[in-house]
């Protein structure tokens, strides 16, 4: 079948599960709740919804350790409360997406148990190695969250591969039991009726012959032998031959460090595209080296450079993916943002990626402006890569430094529970919460957010509503101006109906604005912006403007 490219059409909404909301009162996001909020998600103007992992797992990297792929957790209300709220999605005309985790599984599956003991046909799932002589590891690869990538199995007698968690085990994607069962678990889930996958880490599936030991890199060792391998393209290439291509569903790929260069490989459109986006990290490296928890000052041209070069490079033959947060990331406003200036921002960050080519997705609490989390403890972290970082990585650093290095860096500055309204728990439980509730969450929540015209909240539906109504944002080709600018990003989109020009200020101060040569400005209607007065060539802080011109 045809695939009909729904998603070029669409917002998409990213949920988080277990800090979404509970609706049963055990403290923890569930699909309940996920229910409950469907017509909300809807009245953003999002259409489709892609769920971090929602499957049985022991958590230790929340659910992104799965130990079984056909199941929903109980936890999150099983199978049953999933279907309900697959109907109605899209009983809603919204799309679901499932997160598609298969470079690794938990320790805890029952693969892995067979596997360590030796139990046919699962012995070759995993990627087993004898210890060298002298008991050293088979190769010096980093495991990206701990220490180094192999963890010694005592009944097996042998070290497994693990590039996140000791508990994630990676799968040996070379043997074709394991592709078999990675088609089961595609087809099990499209046959129910979900819409498509965001796959996980998927281009580090495949692993160089001989697993060599990496010198190239000393940050993090292997990356060069186990991102885009050797059978990557082939592997993607046979799902998609023996499962994608039956189904009209989307494929989003987690590419970390992937170029547009490299990402047309997988995704031209003319070339029979194994996949139909790419996550690339480009966009997230404004203001950090390599991973968030390297921070440096945040640079406005490194960020546009990055959304140049994949606007550019993706021009009429591949389609963007568009993000700012994700549960990987800590909080927009207060990296690219600013907290004192948190609703300008907020709004601000909206525009500067919405009216951009491609299919934009929404992280949980993004739409109200939700900001990073500054606990007092590290021992109040969950997040194992950031414990790993805080209590294990030799540093000189004092604990306050190390401390203020997680505030900027951690994932869970992104997970803490939405804040519905300002009743206990920020409204996301009855119970206790799972984890901590932010404590600005009187202030900030999507109740109070309903009720006032001008919040980040109005203020996204707006610029979704007009997304989708203008046809430049859809087809237009795109036109940076002032590149040269460390405080202001301006771009023009433009086709045949119409012409935008979009600007956007990452400033505290005013900043004066140079108009780009032949914008007729007595002609441009103002159809967004996040202040009320306008001063034509003088941008206010964090200010944001959408102009358009008719043809
Ligand atoms: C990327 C996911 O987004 C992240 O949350 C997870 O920890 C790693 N992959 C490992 O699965």
């Amino acid at each position: 079948m045809e695939n009909k490219k729904w998603y070029k059409d669409r917002v998409l909404y990213q949920i988080w599960p277990r800090s979404f909301k509970d609706g049963n009162g055990d403290g923890m996001g569930d699909l309940i709740g996920v229910y409950e909020k469907l017509d909300y998600i809807k009245s953003l103007g999002c259409d489709g919804i892609w769920f971090s992992p929602l499957y049985p797992s022991p958590g230790v990297d929340c659910g992104y350790d799965i130990s079984d792929y056909m199941d929903i957790a109980e936890e999150f209300g099983g199978m049953e409360a999933f279907k309900k709220v697959l109907d109605g999605a899209h009983e809603r005309d919204m799309k679901v997406i499932m997160d598609l985790v298969v470079n690794h599984t938990s320790t805890e599956h029952e693969w892995f148990k067979k596997s360590y003991q030796r139990i046919e046909p699962y012995t070759d799932y995993y990627i087993w190695r004898p210890a060298k002589a002298n008991g050293k590891l088979p190769n010096n690869w980093d495991s990206l969250f701990e220490g180094k990538a192999w963890a010694w199995n005592e009944e097996r007698q042998e070290y497994y591969m693990h590039l996140f968690a000791i508990e994630q085990a990676d799968l040996n994607m070379d043997n074709p039991l394991v592709r078999e069962e990675v088609k089961k678990i595609l087809t099990f889930w499209l046959d129910m009726g979900v819409d498509g996958f965001r796959e996980d880490v998927i281009t580090f599936i495949s692993k160089k012959d001989g697993l060599p030991d990496d010198y190239i890199m000393p940050a993090s060792k292997g990356i060069n032998y186990f991102n885009h391998g050797p059978h990557l393209h082939e592997y993607l290439e046979e799902f998609k031959r023996d499962v994608f291509s039956q189904y009209d569903c989307m494929v989003l790929a987690e590419a970390p460090m992937v170029t547009p260069k490299k990402a047309l490989e997988y995704i031209d459109e003319s070339q029979n595209p194994v996949l139909d986006m790419m996550i690339q990290f480009a966009t997230q490296e404004a203001d950090c080296m390599f991973t968030d928890f390297y921070h440096t000052k945040f640079n406005l041209r490194k960020l546009k450079k990055a959304y140049s070069a994949w606007q550019n490079g993706l021009e009429g033959k591949g389609w963007n993916m568009l993000y700012i947060e994700n549960h990987d990331h800590p909080r927009m406003v207060s990296r690219y943002g600013s907290e004192k200036f948190r609703v300008e921002s907020a709004k601000m960050l909206a525009v500067s990626y919405l009216f951009l080519k491609g299919t934009p997705f929404i992280y949980q609490g993004q739409e109200i402006g939700m900001s990073n989390w500054y606990p007092s403890d590290p021992e109040m972290y969950e997040d194992v890569q950031t414990r790993w970082q805080y209590f294990n990585v030799a540093t000189k650093k004092s604990p306050e430094k190390r401390l203020e290095r997680l505030w900027h860096g951690s994932r869970d500055s992104a997970r803490t529970p939405v804040q519905w309204d300002n009743t206990e728990n920020a409204g996301f439980t009855t119970g206790t919460p799972w984890f901590y509730v932010n404590e600005n969450y009187t202030e900030v929540n999507v109740a109070s957010q309903e009720n006032d015209e001008n919040s980040i909240l109005n203020f996204y539906r707006k610029a979704i509503k007009l997304r989708k109504e203008l046809s430049a944002v859809r087809h237009g080709n795109y036109t940076e101006y002032g590149k040269n600018s460390s405080t202001l990003y301006t771009y023009a989109r433009e086709d045949e109906k119409q012409k935008l020009l979009i600007v956007c200020s990452f400033s505290e101060n005013l900043e004066n604005w140079d108009v780009p040569v032949g914008f007729d400005m007595d002609k441009a209607e103002l159809i967004l912006c996040n202040y009320e007065n306008v001063d034509a060539t003088v941008m206010k802080p964090y200010e944001a403007r959408v102009y358009c011109w008719e043809k």
